[in-house]
């Protein structure tokens, strides 16, 4: 066993690679954190945060010393180990987008340095980082991975707002390129994590961190078509869950909700599907399912909110819906791929509905490449009148932070996607669970 390195570089600070740069802080090495965003670079100076999960006196405190905070890749030079955490999102055809981890690496190269260690965190398909980020890091720096620089592939499973998944506290997967990275990047991690689980090859490590989220987007699929054939026979998917779910072995629970969203489930099945057909001719029918099924709910929502005003007499045009949640998951301010927007969306410009939506997480909706017409909309305040104003509720995200009890007292007709105001007292409502 080796020594941990003093010093890491982290290229990407975001979701991922914020909370890797004060967890190696934290952990007492020298960090170097670089990112494209001036803005981010700015905040993280002054003590502030962008993520709502990671509170900027967190930032200040690990920070404030022994860190450098730069938008130059030339500050990488000086670190033993660089750690990469861009983001792998699709093209508007549903191909991998690689042109983050290619930007890097070009980026990066010049300033690799003998001995360093380099190590893609990024969620991929299998073979990127011996086909892709290698190539293009020996050709913009001139020296030979394995021979000069040694290379790691370690994917993050960071669950960003999850208390109880703290990334300290997650066994993390680790591979190289040979032995002598594999050794090194253990060293690196071992530093912020209890187990470090050596895979034998960089694919391995790739593909199982694939195979952990398409396990996740195929068994959220089943359930959401359970749910459907559920609703049909007048039968509560949740308790249903909850019963089966009492089996203590060869029964995990998958909860179903309005549709996936984030940076990661409706994304990364889509890497290994493409990897797949390109290069061995094969077809993933459970991606494809899975997706189908997914990118459904929104619209099921959409349809379960129809028939339910229909049943009072109220027509879905010109209606007025207000939305509960816009971010994708509990209690974070992220956006990416939020069911919420493609809600609003539907809602709108199909049916010819007025919405309106509160989110404690998203006072103002940012620009998105699917949806810019919804950009810079604001978040209404959750009181009485809002909620009588409202011809049906719908909660597409669970946030903690937000006051159900006063929901159930106001609103006339609630569609709740996440079975939120279950136990929840005193509510006047109907209770459509979509
Ligand atoms: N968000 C999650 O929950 C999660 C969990 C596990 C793995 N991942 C994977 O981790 C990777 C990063 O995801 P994320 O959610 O942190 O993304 P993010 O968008 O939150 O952060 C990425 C950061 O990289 C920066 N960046 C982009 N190009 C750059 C460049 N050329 N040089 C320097 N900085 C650059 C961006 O400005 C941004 O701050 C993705 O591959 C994702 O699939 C994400």
């Amino acid at each position: 066993m080796g020594s941990s390195p003093s010093s890491v570089g982290v290229i990407g600070l975001g979701y991922v690679g914020l909370p890797l740069l004060l967890a190696f802080r934290k952990a007492g090495l020298n960090v170097t954190g670089v990112d494209i965003d001036p803005d981010k670079i700015r905040l993280l100076e002054a003590g502030e945060t962008y993520l709502s999960h990671i509170p900027g006196d967190e930032i200040a405190r690990a920070l404030a010393s022994d860190s450098v905070l730069t938008t130059q890749m030339e500050a990488l030079a000086e670190v033993e180990a660089v750690v990469i955490a861009v983001p792998t999102p699709l093209t508007d055809v549903m191909t991998p987008d690689l042109s983050y981890i290619e930007d890097t690496a070009s980026a990066l190269g010049p300033h690799v340095q003998p001995g360093q260690l380099i190590s893609l965190e990024s969620t991929t398909y299998p073979g990127t980082t011996r086909e892709v980020l290698i190539p293009r890091l020996q050709e913009t720096s001139g020296l030979r991975a394995g021979d000069d620089f040694l290379v790691a592939f370690s994917p993050e499973r960071v669950d960003p707002g999850q208390s109880d998944h703290d990334i300290t506290e997650v066994p993390k997967l680790v591979s190289g390129l040979d032995d002598e990275s594999l050794q090194r990047a253990i060293d690196l991690y071992s530093s912020i994590v209890p187990q470090v689980v050596p895979c034998s090859s960089l694919e391995i490590a790739e593909t199982a961190k694939i195979l952990e989220n398409l396990y996740r987007a195929v068994n959220i699929a089943l359930v959401n078509e359970v749910k459907i054939l559920a609703d049909h026979m007048e039968l509560d998917i949740w308790e249903i869950i909850d019963a089966a779910a009492t089996k203590p072995f060869g029964f995990q629970a998958f909860y179903p909700g309005p549709g996936l969203g984030g940076h990661c489930l409706p994304i990364d099945p889509f890497y290994l599907n493409w990897r797949a057909k390109t290069k061995y001719d094969f077809e993933m029918r459970f991606v494809e399912l899975a997706g189908q099924i997914n990118t459904g709910m929104p619209l099921y929502v959409v349809e379960r909110t129809r028939n339910a005003l229909m049943q009072k007499k109220v027509s879905l045009i010109g209606a007025n819906i207000l939305l509960l949640g816009m971010s994708y998951k509990r209690d974070i301010s992220d956006i990416r791929e939020s069911p919420g927007l493609e809600l609003v969306s539907l809602f709108e410009d199909r049916e010819g509905a007025t919405v309106s939506f509160h989110d404690p997480f998203i006072p103002v909706i940012p620009r998105t490449r699917k949806f810019p017409q919804l950009a810079d909309r604001e978040s209404v305040i959750l009181d009485a009148q809002a909620l009588e104003a409202a011809d049906a509720v719908v909660i597409s995200t669970d946030h903690t932070d937000v006051d159900y009890r006063l929901v159930g007292e106001h609103a006339s007709l609630i569609v709740d996607t996440r079975n939120v105001m279950k136990g929840v007292a005193d509510v006047r409502a109907e209770i459509v669970k979509a």
